[in-house]
């Protein structure tokens, strides 16, 4: 089960910057690509950056679909995260390798991915040429998270809550432990 976030609850999925899989769809179905690069940037109205390199194949599909949803994968799926963003949906079905599971979305025609803690629903605001990158502004339509993984923030102290961090190559750190400032 999905727990419904409003727009701002949903861009505090990745407050913290989790390595994120992006989908989109293309002619040929849809596409997922692996980011790094990813944060929120508005309050009012709700809207969140991300920077991806005209290379990807995954750049014009977001260009000309005009949307996409940001998936928060958690650690146990440290292997198709890779995969997805050392493959290239030009010539690979990342959908068909990874076993990944497709489930609708409810505010765009992009899927959500079913076995991902959190889901970010997005419109294409704006974009940015960035040196060798594009940055895609999103405005956030919706949000849901595993509700069992949920409490007002994302628990990421329970294993199934852990979100992967990219350190560069193949080097991903684990985030768990929850701490408040007083
Ligand atoms: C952990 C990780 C993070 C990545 N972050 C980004 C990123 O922020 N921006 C980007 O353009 N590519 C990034 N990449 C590279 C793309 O995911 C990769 O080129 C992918 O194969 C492109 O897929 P596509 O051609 O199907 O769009 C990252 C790759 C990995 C493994």
């Amino acid at each position: 089960m999905k727990k419904p976030l409003t727009p701002n609850q949903a861009l505090q999925l990745i407050n913290h910057g989790p390595t994120i899989l992006v989908t989109v769809l293309g002619d040929r179905g849809p596409n997922i690509i692996t980011l790094a690069w990813s944060t929120p940037v508005s309050i009012r109205p709700p809207l969140l950056a991300i920077s991806v390199a005209p290379s990807r194949y995954s750049h014009n599909l977001i260009l000309n679909s005009g949307e996409f949803v940001i998936n928060v994968p958690n650690a146990s799926l440290l292997k198709q995260v890779h995969l997805c963003g050392t493959i290239s949906g030009r010539n690979r079905d990342k959908f068909r390798e990874t076993g990944l599971t497709q489930i609708p979305a409810s505010k765009v025609q992009a899927p959500l991915i079913g076995e991902c803690i959190g889901h970010i629903e997005c419109k294409l605001h704006a974009h940015y040429t960035a040196g060798d990158h594009t940055i895609f502004i999103g405005e956030v339509l919706g949000g849901s998270v595993n509700e069992d993984l949920y409490d007002g923030h994302l628990i990421t102290e329970k294993v199934e809550g852990e979100t992967l961090h990219h350190l560069g190559g193949n080097a991903y750190a684990i985030a768990g432990r929850r701490v408040y400032a007083r």
